[in-house]
């Protein structure tokens, strides 16, 4: 089927990866590049999730769409699937490291191994991608862009939510120092940093040293002060390919994370 939507046959012919792309943003953000005219590869640790991805984008005007279930956090599988997309789909043409996980708790009561595994997949992954379809990107020396899904609580600090703040402001930086390093070559970097986005995350979300209910009820107050309820993954989409045409580097999401002071 034809592609439609605003950036109807912007992204023809071009190949576009998107992490996390089984469930919320992700998945929102495949389906618009699908629109659009993209063939999509879709990336998730959860292989039924990311086949329906695939299988969905196709319907909506991919030309082709896969799925591939990839763990972000793991180098080596990130390896083996850096080589195989550019073996049998080609160079990726955008990037989209949006694979991410939730804590909620206090710093005192966040764990060792709490800090390592939102670490591991919030940066590490990210990281991992960016170095392993950047370096692609730059050897084929045809240009391209890399999307890191920050969040505003990359820059607005957070009672509960200190290790996956912690994360996504290192996201945040290494993009800016990405897309330094790359500007001269035609390779755009792009941090979006969404607010509050109703999305599986928060009730996937682990919580430590702190009430679920109330911490989930304290930040459902707390988007409702900014008059947020509802805030849809698909705006964020439209954010994510409006930062790849117009090679934005920041780009805050929803009213707190333009204007606040404090996510949570
Ligand atoms: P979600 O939970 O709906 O989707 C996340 C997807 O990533 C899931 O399909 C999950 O299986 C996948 N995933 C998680 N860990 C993975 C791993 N290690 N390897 C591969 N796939 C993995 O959450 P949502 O909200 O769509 O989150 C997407 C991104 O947006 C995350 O980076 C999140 O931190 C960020 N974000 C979300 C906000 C929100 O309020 N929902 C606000 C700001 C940023």
């Amino acid at each position: 089927s034809a592609a439609t939507g605003p950036y109807a046959d912007r992204f023809g012919g071009q190949l576009v990866l998107v992490t996390g792309a089984g469930s919320g943003i992700g998945r929102a953000t495949a389906f618009a590049f699908a629109e659009a005219g993209a063939r999509v590869v879709a990336v998730d640790r959860d292989a039924e999730s990311a086949a329906r991805t695939a299988e969905l984008s196709r319907l909506i005007g991919a030309p082709q769409a896969w799925a591939e279930t990839v763990d972000v956090s793991d180098e080596q599988a990130m390896e083996k699937l850096a080589e195989k997309v550019a073996a049998e789909y080609g160079v990726v043409d955008v990037l989209v490291n949006n694979a991410g996980i939730g804590l909620s708790g206090s710093f005192l009561d966040t764990t060792a191994e709490d800090w390592r595994n939102v670490l591991d997949v919030n940066l590490w992954g990210v990281i991992h991608g960016c170095r392993l379809f950047g370096k692609q990107m730059a050897e084929r020396g045809q240009g391209g862009h890399i999307v890191n899904t920050a969040s505003a609580a990359a820059y607005l600090p957070s009672r509960t939510l200190p290790a996956y703040s912690t994360s996504k402001a290192a996201v945040l930086m290494l993009s800016e120092c990405l897309r330094a390093e790359l500007a001269g070559q035609g390779i755009g970097v792009s941090a979006i940093c969404p607010g509050f986005i109703n999305t599986n995350i928060t009730s996937t979300a682990r919580f430590t040293g702190v009430d679920a209910d109330e911490e989930k009820r304290r930040q459902k107050k707390s988007a409702r002060l900014y008059g947020l309820r509802n805030y849809p993954p698909e705006k964020v989409a439209e954010a994510v390919l409006r930062a790849v045409v117009r090679n934005q580097a920041v780009v805050p999401v929803t009213a707190e994370a333009r204007g606040g002071r404090l996510m949570s």
